[in-house]
């Protein structure tokens, strides 16, 4: 066959392989096969992945990428960065979950949950919160309405299922958290838990990450202690904050977010705590935002956008109020 005549067929297979992409992918597999067998150099992954995006359910997780990610990109967190790092490695690694993975991150605003949710999406599936499988939702956006409850709950039921339905290795992300009503929250909860299958539908292998600020008080009273002791902040290991947590959040009936008995079951895996931000943080992440700006670092602007940034206890001006999060609003003036 002529090259020619091999490329117009390739085409038009192509074109009607992203047309079908939600076909079943046998059949367009087979005419990927039947392309590369005349073209005899595109796998059918290059191909297929190419127009229509990929649910790989089996894709595995690279590792050291991810470590790498959050070394470099998530400044002040090592015990996220821990944490996560464990937590979404074991997962990914284990052929038969038993429950879907169920992170829970905590911390003041700002100091980093939307960021590490990105990368961990990123790392998951390439588009990130682009992606057809990644789905964000917050609280105060998707479902303001009290009365609307109901609709919310089995509007969200039915994205759930559908869209694990599609692709097993899902990625749900809820921010706001402790603003999200308890009748929506026990909407969520029949997924997490350790049945094989509801409904004909298996939700193991799929991700849940809630963010909330619950808990960020007393995260942040800790890392003060340790502070005023002189000691460092990547001394503070996990065993400090579990007690504080558990009382902050875990036996707070105030704190909505537990009304749902999410916490009673045990369906959330992982507790991440995020530490306050210090003042040589928030020059880190002005530096970053300015290297992505793809302007050259100029650290007179650092150190004018991180002084403009106010900082609490009053006495000491440790951390950072808002965390990284107005740094990028704030450099636009410079
Ligand atoms: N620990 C951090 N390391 C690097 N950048 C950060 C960190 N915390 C916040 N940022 C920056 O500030 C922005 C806002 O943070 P965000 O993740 O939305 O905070 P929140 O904890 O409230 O979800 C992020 O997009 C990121 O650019
Ligand atoms: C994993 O990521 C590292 C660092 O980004 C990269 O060098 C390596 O090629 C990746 N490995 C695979 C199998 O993709
Ligand atoms: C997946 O979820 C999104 C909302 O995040 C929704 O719009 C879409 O309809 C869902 N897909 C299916 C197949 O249910």
């Amino acid at each position: 066959m002529s090259g020619a005549l091999g490329h117009s067929v390739l085409w038009l297979l192509l074109l009607a392989a992203g047309e079908v992409a939600a076909l079943e992918p046998v059949s367009v597999g087979l005419a990927i096969g039947v392309v590369s067998a005349f073209t005899g150099y595109l796998s059918y992954e290059d191909l297929y992945c190419r127009f229509a995006e990929c649910c790989v359910a089996e894709r595995r997780l690279n590792a050291s990428a991810l470590k790498q990610d959050l070394e470099e990109k998530l400044f002040g967190q090592h015990l996220a960065t821990e944490v996560i790092l464990k937590a979404l490695v074991g997962f990914k690694s284990n052929k038969n979950p038993k429950k879907p993975l169920t992170l829970s991150l905590h911390g003041w605003a700002g100091t980093g949950k939307n960021y590490v949710s990105q990368i961990i999406a990123e790392n998951l599936h390439p588009r990130g919160l682009k992606s057809n499988f990644v789905h964000l939702y917050v609280s105060t956006l998707h479902f303001p309405h009290e009365q609307k409850i109901k609709l919310y709950q089995d509007q969200l039921q039915k994205w759930i299922r559908g869209n694990v339905s599609a692709c097993a290795s899902s990625v749900f992300i809820f921010d706001e958290m402790d603003k999200l009503h308890p009748g929506i929250i026990d909407a969520i909860k029949p997924f997490l838990d350790y049945y094989e299958q509801v409904d004909g539908v298996s939700y193991r292998k799929a991700i849940f990450i809630f963010l909330s600020n619950a808990g960020g008080d007393l995260i942040t009273r800790t890392a003060l202690d340790f502070w005023r002791a002189g000691r460092k902040r990547e001394e503070i290991q996990l065993k400090d904050l579990e007690p504080v947590l558990s009382l902050g959040v875990f036996n707070n009936k105030h704190s909505g977010l537990w009304h749902s008995g999410l916490i009673d079951r045990n369906l959330v895996d992982y507790f991440i705590p995020f530490l306050p931000l210090e003042y040589r943080h928030v020059q880190m992440c002005v530096r970053a935002e300015l290297q992505a700006r793809g302007v050259t670092v100029d650290e007179d602007v650092v150190t004018k956008v991180a002084q403009e940034m106010t900082f609490f206890p009053k006495d000491e001006m440790i951390y950072s109020d808002k965390g990284c999060k107005t740094v990028q609003s704030r450099l636009d003036f410079y």
